[in-house]
């Protein structure tokens, strides 16, 4: 069979970036605007955001930084204990925010406002399952008692199973999955369960953190696990599976916060996310599935369009810089200093 020289595919979005905002969110949004036409944003700034106006407030914020009139931005609110459904369904109806995002309190960065008990937004979900508007969970259990490694699996196990189970007609996206627990999970679901992928932990498990050095820029949450678990998220993302999609969970920190005694979790891949992706389809034999997985299945899971235009790759060695500068603020991206066989063209 002869490889391809160039793919061309509708212009994927990313379901899952969190763009920061101030003079970093100047420096990172123009590379997720550059590559996607939308982007699902998250919520979790300091202070979170949690009503319509701050939300709104946001996205302007963001459409000043990307200066692109093509590039979307998708809001999202960040769900607490004491959020209200009245203001969650005003904001869907008025077309603030697209989704809700739950963080379990203390699971990741920017979630110590997060919920405490999928209890005590039990009305908010209800409210959520009746107007169609999608959850989007980061799926780990925050009980100390639990090893970092099981946290998604005992999350599914604890809470994702019976909220799935008990409240049927709400649409939830499992988030950034990185186990086989929940590769399965999802492919067992109804149709109103999908998740999203990312380029890490379709690229390396958990010894790319920890062989032959403490390596912080491979360090993320939901943690990267073991060898058996990337191969199954390889396998489903690549399978042509229609409720499985792009995300990027690009997290972009300073490179002083990574290189640090405790350093921050979340890796910076906007600048060469297609690239990235289009080499684990190439890997997996499968470049004929890439435009559903980036393009497709994510329109269709949040009953939106499919983009119009097109992007370009072609076959073309790429190195990944060392270090990027973004708007003054030096980060390392993933595969810094790695070469990709995928040059993203236009
Ligand atoms: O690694 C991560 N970084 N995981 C998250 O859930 C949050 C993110 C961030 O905001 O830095
Ligand atoms: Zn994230």
């Amino acid at each position: 069979m002869t490889r391809p020289t160039e793919l061309t595919i509708r212009r994927p979005d990313d379901w899952h970036v969190h763009l920061r905002d101030g003079a970093l969110l100047h420096g990172v949004a123009p590379h997720t605007a550059r590559q996607f036409a939308r982007a699902i944003v998250m919520p979790n700034l300091s202070p979170p955001m949690t009503d319509r106006a701050g939300v709104a407030a946001y996205r302007e914020r963001i459409l000043a930084a990307t200066g692109s009139a093509r590039f979307t931005p998708l809001m999202t609110l960040y769900l607490t204990d004491a959020t209200c459904p009245d203001e969650v369904e005003r904001g869907f109806g008025e077309g603030v925010f697209v989704a809700a995002k739950l963080y379990p309190a203390h699971a990741t960065t920017g979630s110590a406002h997060g919920v405490t008990d999928i209890a005590q937004i039990r009305p908010v979900l209800e409210r959520m399952a009746a107007i169609g508007m999608p959850l989007l969970i980061h799926g780990e259990v925050t009980d100390a008692h639990v090893d970092i490694f099981d946290r998604e699996a005992v999350f599914i196990d604890r809470t994702l199973t019976r909220l799935v189970a008990d409240l049927p007609d709400l649409r939830v996206v499992f988030e950034h999955i990185t186990t086989a627990e929940a590769a399965d999970f999802v492919a067992g679901a109804g149709p109103n369960v999908a998740a999203t992928i990312t380029p890490q932990h379709l690229h390396i498990n958990r010894n790319a953190m920890l062989v032959g050095g403490i390596r912080p820029h491979a360090y993320c949450l939901p943690v990267a696990k073991r060898e058996h678990h990337r191969l199954a998220l390889r396998k489903l993302a690549t399978s042509g599976f229609d409720r499985v999609f792009l995300g990027t969970d690009t997290a972009p920190h300073a490179q002083h916060l990574k290189e640090a005694a405790c350093g921050c979790a979340g890796l910076f891949n906007a600048p060469f996310a297609l690239e990235s992706y289009a080499t684990v389809f190439e890997e997996e034999g499968a470049l004929d599935r890439f435009e559903a997985f980036a393009s497709l299945n994510g329109p269709a899971f949040y009953r939106l369009p499919v983009n119009e235009d097109t992007v370009t790759l072609r076959r073309e060695t790429v190195t990944v810089p060392d270090v990027i500068d973004c708007n003054g603020t030096p980060i390392v991206p993933f595969h810094a200093g790695e070469t990709l066989n995928w040059k993203f063209v236009f």
